[in-house]
């Protein structure tokens, strides 16, 4: 489905729209919905399960003029749900999604009814990374999107996974689908995003965070450190995973997924 939001065109799916349970999953960078396809199969049988394409990815309309920011895409998010007359949802994003879930939480609060973190961080981005993502932009610039998937891609999977061809090829193809305009969008937004820190004893609804063990990116250790700094959240290590968890130990994300959203459903009912 099409929804039109902000002046901008979203793709959208959905499964599971009899439950009474709605979990928004967002997407990381350079990445689109497909990368949630094991969790929307998954998880249809207990919950609604929304994914979408942030505004510049997949499917969703293109040419973003200057930085895409977190804010931008929180806003997209919200008045997708309030197109899909959802009130609260749970709240799921991986690491530029969390980043939007934090986002999400700072200016439509209401709206969640829990939140998911998963291989993400608080902090904004250092000096050096904001340098980073400038390179990261001049190469897509000169190179291509594929030149920066080739960067990427070592450090998204767990070292053991980077030799399952279907996953690598996978990756690759999700990240060089994705426009170069949206790619350099999106890391001046990474890159001016602010630090979430604050935010996080803010944090008033149940919370899981979830981690790769082999998450090079945002490593277990941050992980933990997030979650002690957001009151009564949960942690849950993914094995034999890295950054990409959800795609790289579909099962065990699912397990903790499922467990999670049985706990805030049985606390909390839904509100249409
Ligand atoms: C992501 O997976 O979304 C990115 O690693 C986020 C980032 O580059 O900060």
């Amino acid at each position: 489905m099409i929804v039109t939001v902000n002046g901008a065109a979203l793709a959208c799916w959905t499964r599971g729209r009899r439950h009474p349970t709605a979990l928004l999953l967002i997407h990381g960078f350079p990445l689109d919905h497909r990368m949630w396809a094991a969790q929307m199969a998954g998880l249809a049988a207990q919950v609604h399960v929304i994914a979408a394409d942030l505004r510049g990815f997949g499917r969703s309309s293109a040419s973003p003029v200057g930085p895409l920011t977190m804010d931008q895409h929180a806003d997209d998010l919200a008045a997708l749900l309030d197109h899909l007359e959802i009130g609260r949802a749970v709240v799921a994003g991986l690491s530029m999604g969390g980043y939007i879930a934090l986002a999400f939480w700072r200016r439509h609060r209401q709206r969640v009814q829990a939140l998911v973190l998963a291989d993400t961080r608080a902090e904004a981005d250092s000096p050096q990374a904001r340098a980073n993502r400038d390179a990261a932009a001049a190469k897509v610039r000169e190179a291509g999107v594929g030149a920066l998937a080739d960067d990427m891609l070592p450090r998204l999977l767990a070292p053991a996974n980077l030799t399952n061809p279907r996953l690598v090829a996978a990756m690759r193809a999700m990240m060089t689908a994705q426009p170069a305009a949206t790619i350099i969008a999106a890391l001046a937004g990474l890159r001016d995003r602010p630090d979430s820190r604050p935010t996080l004893p803010t944090i008033t609804v149940p919370t899981l965070v979830v981690v790769g063990e082999h998450d090079a990116l945002t490593p277990p250790a941050d992980a933990a450190a997030l979650a002690a700094s957001i009151p009564g959240a949960r942690l849950v290590v993914i094995p034999a995973a890295g950054h990409m968890s959800p795609l790289e130990n579909p099962r065990a994300v699912n397990v903790a997924l499922r467990r999670f959203l049985a706990a805030v459903a049985a606390a909390a009912p839904a509100q249409p």
